[in-house]
């Protein structure tokens, strides 16, 4: 069996063996993180396609097909790529898509074009129709391939008020979006993901499926273009026999908690969103507030990463929704922010993969 050591010895090798995957990775990057030149004058399908893939989707499984029909574009739900342990009623999968759908809305005006939501179902998932515009307004297009999820540690500045006014605004809708700036209830927050954060780091359902999304090294990253590279966590890279021992070993109830609380501190605040509805129409447009409220963030020079374990441990669930105060409403997602360097990006599946005939 290897040992602790091993494990140090094969940290140490690692950024040796990584040469090689590492141009792999980079290019995948280039090629993934833009948008993309239309193929020519007529509605930019393609286009709006690949800005869809740089959405936030949980675990980065892209559970996600398109199909494009005219001048409209479906967004279905791929049921092979759910994650049963940590999303057993497809809660995230649907706020995925809904950050697609959002993602895909805003990218529009960019290329000339501008969409709605047609129709709606559980099954189907969202269609979008789009139609020419004169004077389109593009003005989250922009962070579209600049938004990341930033795991890493802020720089504990507050944001000023103007833009947490413009973050509230970007998230409103038909989600609540609430803002927590306050140290104190920043502090009660951090115990309820804290808490939740120890029900996921206790079940061995959950690290085996979170331990099966993440791409140890950047070939592995390069060559199945989803999952969670470890280097946009802040992890180590390393071969994947490595890297999974190295997981077991690092990723404890105690390690966890003291990066949980050292990103709390260091984040301007917390914003929680929480739909009209609990059920996949509000999951997906909890999806939407927050993909409006991360570009917005982005525009305005501050990172955001999620924080969802108190609303994916169910036990945590409600004594969150108490103390946030929704009225009933179930919240959604959970996300930090603050001003702070970046961390390398993940990875998509290209448009030939997710769009079906
Ligand atoms: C519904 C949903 C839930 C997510 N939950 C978490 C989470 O709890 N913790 C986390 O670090 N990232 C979470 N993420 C972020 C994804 O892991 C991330 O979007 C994905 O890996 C792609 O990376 P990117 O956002 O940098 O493009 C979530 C994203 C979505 C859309």
């Amino acid at each position: 069996m290897l040992s602790r050591r091993t494990v140090a010895l094969g940290l140490a090798a690692a950024p040796l063996a990584a040469c090689g995957s590492n141009e792999a990775y980079r290019d995948a990057v280039t090629a993934t993180w833009r948008l993309i030149d239309p193929d020519g004058p007529g509605f930019p399908a393609r286009a709006l396609v690949h800005a869809a893939t740089l959405a936030a989707n949980s675990h980065n499984t892209q559970p996600w097909r398109f199909v494009v029909a005219g001048q409209t574009i479906g967004i279905q739900p791929d049921y092979a790529r759910r994650t049963p342990v940590v999303d057993p009623d497809d809660h995230h999968l649907f706020a995925s898509l809904g950050c697609a759908a959002e993602t895909l809305l805003q990218a529009a005006p960019h290329y000339g074009w501008q969409g709605q939501i047609e129709s709606f179902d559980a099954r189907r998932g969202a269609r979008l129709i789009f139609e020419r515009v004169a004077r389109p307004e593009a003005a989250l297009a922009p962070a579209i391939p600049r938004r990341a999820s930033t795991r890493g540690e802020y720089d504990g500045q507050p944001a000023p008020v103007a833009v947490l006014r413009a973050l509230e605004r970007a998230g409103q809708g038909t989600v609540d979006t609430v803002l927590v700036t306050d140290r104190r209830r920043l502090e009660q927050a951090t115990e309820f993901i804290v808490r939740g954060n120890t029900a996921q780091v206790q079940s061995p359902a959950f690290r085996r499926e979170l331990k099966a999304w993440i791409r140890f090294d950047g070939a592995e990253a390069a060559r199945r273009r989803d999952g969670l590279y470890a280097a946009s966590s802040g992890n180590p890279t390393l071969p994947r026999a490595l890297g999974a021992l190295a997981f077991d070993l690092a990723f404890t109830e105690k390690g966890e908690t003291k990066k949980i609380v050292s990103q709390m501190r260091s984040s301007a605040g917390l914003a929680v969103f929480s739909a009209a509805t609990n059920d996949p129409r509000g999951w997906l447009e909890a999806g939407r507030a927050y993909t409006r409220f991360a570009l917005m963030a982005e525009i305005a020079g501050l990172r955001t990463a999620f924080l969802n374990q108190p609303v994916e441990d169910a036990p945590t669930r409600g004594p969150f929704a108490a103390w946030l105060g929704t009225s009933g409403r179930r919240p959604d997602l959970v996300v930090r922010f603050g001003q702070g360097p970046g961390l390398p990006r993940s990875l998509r599946r290209p448009v030939r993969d997710v769009l079906s005939a």
